[in-house]
């Protein structure tokens, strides 16, 4: 087979939520307050609702494994990374992410809460980079064998109020990139959440602390009621020698 004949682009899977467990994902802008709003969720659950701790997993992308803070540190400290090479590496931290911590914790029965999934690709290496949007998706899409959140909420902060709350001082290489870049970002994450309503909850960011968490349990309330009670706890971890 020659190699024309052997590409035939990325065959992407049938999307679909997770069988089991419960996934939300958090979007927004930098500085939008997605990791606290992730926390105040978390202390909610825990304290209110008696959600046992071990049910929730809190997590993030870049990062969430130890190889992906090694793929973080490279993204955001790193050298400027060209933007293919960029979109592959977001996509293989996402892949290995998914496979070995988001999935074995869905299919146990949990809850993950992670800080930005796909969408985030999409908005930041599709709309504010040179790539197309529809091949960083089919990557994206590829890469998770194609499991999307029930449920994802973006936090939206007009670009100029987040560019006020970030400090100059500690901006990473993304958080560098300029209004204009910024700007395509938040658009393309509305424009996301309009064209999937049933998966979207769309919340205004510029609310406090407490009023968008409110907003935030009444987005969840939903999704959480498919959680399975009969969630297995995880299996003692073995040393490498042991296995
Ligand atoms: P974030 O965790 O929100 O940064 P912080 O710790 O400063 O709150 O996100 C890290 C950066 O990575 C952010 O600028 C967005 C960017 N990013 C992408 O460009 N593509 C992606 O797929 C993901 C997940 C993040």
């Amino acid at each position: 087979m020659s190699i024309i004949e052997a590409a035939r682009g990325l065959r992407i899977p049938p999307l679909h939520p997770p069988r089991r467990g419960v996934f939300v994902s958090f979007e927004g802008g930098d500085g939008a307050g997605k990791s606290t709003q992730m926390q105040m969720l978390r202390n909610h659950l825990v304290t209110e609702r008696s959600v046992a701790e071990d049910l929730i997993l809190t997590t993030r992308e870049p990062g969430g494994t130890p190889m992906g803070e090694s793929i973080r540190e490279l993204l955001l400290h790193g050298e400027d990374v060209e933007p293919r090479a960029e979109a592959l590496l977001y996509a293989a931290d996402r892949a290995h992410h998914i496979s070995t911590v988001v999935k074995p914790h869905l299919a146990r029965g949990g809850l993950v809460l992670s800080d930005r999934y796909l969408d985030s690709s999409v908005a930041y290496q599709g709309a504010g980079r040179d790539l197309d949007a529809e091949e960083i998706t089919s990557l994206s899409l590829w890469a998770v064998d194609g499991l999307l959140p029930h449920r994802t909420i973006l936090l939206d902060v007009p670009t100029q109020a987040l560019e006020e709350r970030r400090d100059p001082a500690i901006l990473d290489r993304l958080e560098q990139a300029g209004l204009e870049f910024h700007e395509a970002v938040r658009q393309e994450f509305l424009d996301l959440a309009a064209a999937d309503p049933e998966r979207y909850a769309v919340i205004d960011g510029t609310l406090t602390r407490e009023e968008v968490h409110a907003q935030v349990l009444t987005a969840v309330a939903e999704v959480l009621s498919l959680f399975d009670p009969t969630f297995e706890p995880a299996p003692p971890t073995r040393h490498r020698d042991e296995q």
